[in-house]
């Protein structure tokens, strides 16, 4: 039986700075966030947007009214939690109408949270093949203004809805996966914002890539040769490119240009909205549907996720014959081309804004025209909207 994903939704804000008029704020050359970093855009999120607004908005976008009746199982891949206790996923369930004869809980393990809940649905999907399942990967990163990783911030929501006949990617049943104790990126209780070892956080990420890959071609014997592309957790596009030159430095220049014309479709989405933590990889393999002009059904793709802390796992998928119907579908880049550019003073002023966390508060919504908001608090009790 075939498990894999059947349809992906994104969602993220209406507002972005340019990240050129950032770093001449920051006394940086333009050129290290845009080829240093490799970004261009970076999401703002407004105090009217949150995890559970954007995932809403995600969900709703791929979701018929069949899908939602036949969703078992939410989960919740975040590390901007909104509760300590109650998870997002409540209020998604009930924002987006699901039936309540499901199991929805939040998880969290840093940028790996979506991925996770994935391995969650592979089982699930095992015992019941007629079930769907609803992953949520939904993040606002925040290091802070002026903080050497704000260029590295953005936000949004991905939706994956696993299935047992996956239109998109069916997911291949091996993986390889490395988990170890590592201080380079947490966020201690009550800190709104990230603290983060950064080029240590970098150095990790392309060790646990090394090793899961290497650890993945043994269990398969495969070769690079098999892959027709490889995406990767990206919190910021450059990051991606410094994983993808470890592998294909020594291969023929043939191989090696069809992988880096791969890597460019798949970084077109994240460099225009910047690290979504937990959606990151997957906006990534959105990107590489609808940006790669060389695609097709039967071609194996390679993901590295990478949750800092620090969990990697290595796992790969095959396009399946209707992929190209769902690409030919959507319009991230006519979404992302509507947004709306906001200047680097107002940006951090909508920062300072979102960052309030009061048991009582009204948000000036109006400007938002998101199909969910958040309206304010009341009573400590967060208030949604679907407009
Ligand atoms: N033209 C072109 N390139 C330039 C340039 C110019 N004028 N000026 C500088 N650069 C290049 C630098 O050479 C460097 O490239 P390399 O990494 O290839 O050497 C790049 O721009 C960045 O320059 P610096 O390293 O000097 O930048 P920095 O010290 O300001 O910080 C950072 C960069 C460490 C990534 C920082 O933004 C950060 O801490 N970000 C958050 C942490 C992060 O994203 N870590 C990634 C791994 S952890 C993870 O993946 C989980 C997660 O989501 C957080």
């Amino acid at each position: 039986m075939k498990i894999g994903i059947d349809k992906i939704g994104f969602a993220t804000s209406h507002l972005y700075v340019d990240m050129a008029e950032l770093a001449m704020a920051r006394n940086e050359e333009p050129n290290k966030y845009l080829i240093g970093l490799g970004q261009q855009k970076m999401a703002v999120i407004p105090p009217s947007q949150d995890i559970v607004t954007m995932a809403c908005t995600a969900a709703e976008k791929i979701l018929t009214s069949e899908d939602k009746n036949k969703i078992g199982l939410v989960v919740f891949g975040t590390e901007s939690g909104i509760d300590n206790s109650k998870s997002a996923a409540m209020y998604l369930v009930d924002l987006l109408g699901l039936q309540e004869n499901l199991r929805a809980f939040e998880i969290k393990q840093a940028c790996y949270g979506a991925t996770a809940g994935i391995a969650m649905a592979r089982g699930y999907l095992d015992l019941h093949p007629d079930k769907k399942v609803l992953v949520i990967g939904a993040d606002i990163a925040r290091y802070g203004l002026k903080t050497s990783g704000e260029a590295t911030q953005g936000g949004g929501a991905i939706a994956l809805l696993m299935s047992s006949d996956p239109a998109i990617l069916a997911l291949e049943p091996k993986t390889a996966y490395y988990a170890r104790n590592v201080m380079d990126f947490w966020r201690p209780l009550g800190h709104t914002e990230a603290l983060v070892e950064g080029k240590y956080s970098a150095k990790i990420y392309l060790d646990f890539f090394k090793r899961v890959y290497l650890n993945y071609l043994q269990q398969t014997n495969l070769s690079l040769g098999d892959f027709s592309a490889f995406i990767f957790h990206l919190p910021y596009t450059k990051m991606g490119l410094k994983a993808l030159r470890t592998i294909i430095s020594d291969t023929e220049p043939e191989i090696a240009d069809n992988l880096k014309e791969q890597f460019e479709a798949s970084r077109e989405y994240n460099r225009n909205v910047g690290n979504l933590y937990t959606g990151s990889l997957y906006l990534s393999l959105l990107s590489l549907l609808q940006n790669s002009s060389s695609l097709t059904a039967g071609q194996r793709i390679g993901l590295f996720s990478y949750g800092s802390g620090a969990q990697g796992e290595f796992f790969t998928g095959i396009l399946q014959d209707s992929f190209e119907d769902f690409v030919n579908n959507d319009h991230v880049s006519t979404m992302l081309a509507k947004r709306h550019q906001v200047s680097v003073t107002d940006y951090e002023h909508i920062y300072r804004q979102s960052l309030k966390n009061k048991d009582e508060l009204i948000i000036d919504y109006k400007s938002d025209r998101a199909p969910f908001v958040l309206t304010g608090i009341k009573n400590s009790q967060r208030q949604y909207l679907r407009q």
